[in-house]
């Protein structure tokens, strides 16, 4: 019997190459849609050399709403996506507003248009937990209040969240789920994907990795002067193989189709939440590398908290995130002494 195809849309990224693996580890094929503003395509032979299994790929940049016709004219067979493919730069959708409008919903509204109009399709949204901004309890619910967005690109995931709730109330077959991230870190243990920055890291972990293996002076710890236990701010930090078998348990939950609801929203974390000091002083441990750190202002934008209640995710889709905050920054090391070689 032919194997059930999966569209995984920016497939070659951090969190969706690791999705992709995890897809052909259970049985699925995958076809990937990327197209390589930020990433490499030597990331599909990284994958294949994982799982043995070469995935199908377009490169396609979905803004072409054309070119995303055309695609679906081709795959006509596939009914389940998972949707990767956005920039997500925060400071720089700050910049660059029109950039990030375009290409996170515009390219949305044209998979879904093509979703929508099958008998039934199942779609998996990648969100943030960035659409809480400053939640006012901790850990997270799915139920705390959606807050103003601090920046464009947190605009995007909140505003795509609802084109999804929108377009599912009028179209009964198709079913899909928002994910939620929290931070995900880390790389596979194969060292052969991973997290690929371009230019200056704007995230925590692969700035400590650069700066541990020299290609950073130090690293700036933005404030600490925080109301937490050290000052510095704490996060979620979940490693990305934990993060990626949660999109095979929703898109499971969503083809075995058991429910009447055909929207629903997760978060993804760990249910712990980490100082930037504790990171550092984990990393250290962990990897025997000292990391120069300096203390300075706070960055604009910055939450003081954010780490998530996961019992609806371990409860309803028979998902928990089970490797460790030591077992993430161990990997990200790893994966920084492979790229640098
Ligand atoms: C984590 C902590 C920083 C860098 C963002 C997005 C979120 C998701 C993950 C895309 C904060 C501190 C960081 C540095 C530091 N992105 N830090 N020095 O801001 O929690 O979340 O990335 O999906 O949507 O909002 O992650 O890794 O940038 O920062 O002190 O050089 O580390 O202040 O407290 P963040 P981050």
């Amino acid at each position: 019997m032919s194997k059930r195809k999966v569209l995984v849309t920016g497939g070659l990224g951090f969190i969706g190459s690791h999705t992709v693996v995890a897809l052909q580890n259970v049985g699925f094929d995958v076809v990937i849609i990327d197209n390589l503003s930020n990433s490499s395509i030597d990331v599909l032979a990284g994958i294949t050399r994982i799982t043995g299994i070469e995935p199908e790929f377009e490169k396609l940049d979905l803004r072409d709403k054309n070119a995303v016709a055309d695609f679906f004219k081709k795959y006509t067979e596939i009914t389940d996506v998972i949707h990767f493919a956005a920039s997500k730069a925060v400071g720089e959708s700050v910049q660059n507003p029109l950039l990030y409008y375009e290409n996170n919903l515009s390219t949305l509204v044209y998979l879904l248009q093509h979703m929508a109009q099958k008998d039934k399709s199942n779609f998996i949204f990648s969100s943030s937990c960035t659409v809480y901004g400053q939640a006012d309890e901790m850990p997270i619910s799915e139920n705390a209040p959606v807050k103003p967005a601090e920046s464009p690109y947190g605009n995007t995931k909140q505003i795509g969240e609802e084109i999804i709730r929108d377009t599912c109330k009028v179209k009964d077959g198709l079913k899909a789920i928002s994910l939620r991230y929290f931070n995900p870190i880390g790389a596979h243990p194969s060292v052969e994907i991973g997290e690929l920055p371009i230019g200056t890291p704007q995230n925590l972990v692969p700035f400590i990795t650069q700066t541990a293996i020299g290609k950073r002076e130090k690293l700036s710890v933005f404030g600490n002067d925080y109301p937490t236990d050290d000052g510095t701010a704490v996060r979620d930090y979940i490693h990305v193989l934990d993060l990626a078998e949660a999109h095979v348990s929703a898109l499971q939950r969503l083809i075995e189709g058991k429910e009447d609801k055909n929207y629903e929203v997760f978060n993804l974390g760990t249910g712990k939440g980490n100082s930037v000091l504790e990171v550092i002083k984990t990393f250290e441990s962990s990897t025997g590398q000292d990391l120069p750190y300096e203390i300075v202002g706070r960055r604009e934008g910055d939450v003081i908290s954010a780490y998530a209640d996961t019992k609806k995710a371990n409860e309803v889709l028979h998902w928990k995130a089970d490797r460790s905050l030591d077992e993430g920054l161990k990997s990200a090391w790893e994966w920084e002494k492979k790229v640098n070689k």
